[in-house]
């Protein structure tokens, strides 16, 4: 937080990231400056290729930028080893995928188990955790079935489920409808809108669908790495 203003959830100041790919220098993200604050719901949006994925990924830890400020909850987490940042993650950072990124060989329930396995938490804690969780997403009469005996807007559930169970700072979601039937789609944006709006949860979600983006209290626009509306 400084002195000149609220400085968000997410604190990006002047991002910059490139690839290196066949020997050749690719910029992604040009100078992203930008601000989410806790509680937010903000749908980014851009052309395929225009770096949603890659800004996406910086704020989550799962990659670094080459230069410029990037804070979550006031923590550099640029400059944090690789080691710390896992742990970082684990404890902070929800995520939710276009193909769910389900173990196929664990059942919802185990699913959403696995990253509560990393915490302290006891045997039954866990247990009550998961089946609250399960029954926040409407899945408690699914809890030992596997991803193949779900559809996909389950599969997409139980991920949900498998993201908030440790009660993270921050969601993402990228592209989380991209792979959806209109209905399923439409129940995956309910509950993660009632994610936001009844818990608190701040999200992040990346997409190219205009209907999903309006389900956001936020519009971000990338357009070849840059930034180029904030309809805030
Ligand atoms: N690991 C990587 N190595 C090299 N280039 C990459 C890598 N990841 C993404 N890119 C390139 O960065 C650009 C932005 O990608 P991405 O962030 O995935 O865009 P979006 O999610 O908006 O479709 C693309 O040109 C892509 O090819
Ligand atoms: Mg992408």
């Amino acid at each position: 937080m400084t002195a000149a203003g609220k400085e968000g959830l997410v604190h990006i100041e002047h991002l910059v990231k490139s690839y290196q790919r066949g020997g050749q220098h690719v910029p992604v993200l040009t100078d992203i400056t930008l601000d989410i604050q806790a509680g937010d719901f903000t749908a980014l949006m851009g052309p395929s290729g225009s770096g949603k994925s890659t800004l996406l990924n910086l704020i989550a830890g799962i990659d670094k930028p080459d230069s410029g400020v990037l804070r979550v909850d006031g923590l550099d987490i640029a400059a944090m080893s690789e080691t710390d940042l896992a742990h970082w993650r684990a404890a902070n950072v929800g995520f939710i995928f276009q193909f769910y990124n389900l173990m196929p060989v664990l059942n919802a329930f185990e699913n959403v188990e696995l990253p509560l396995l990393l915490t302290p938490l006891s045997r039954r804690e866990r247990r009550e955790r998961v089946e609250l969780t399960l029954s926040m997403v409407g899945l408690s009469d699914r809890m030992d079935h596997t991803p193949n005996e779900l559809s996909g807007g389950q599969q997409q559930r139980v991920a949900i489920a498998r993201a908030i169970v440790t009660d993270p700072t921050l969601i993402v979601a990228d592209e989380p409808t991209g792979d959806l039937d209109r209905q399923s789609a439409g129940d995956v944006l309910a509950l993660m809108q009632q994610l936001n709006r009844e818990l608190g949860k701040t999200i992040i979600m990346v997409t190219h669908d205009a209907s999903a983006a309006q389900q956001a209290r936020t519009l971000i626009h990338l357009e070849k790495g840059e930034l180029i509306a904030d309809a805030a």
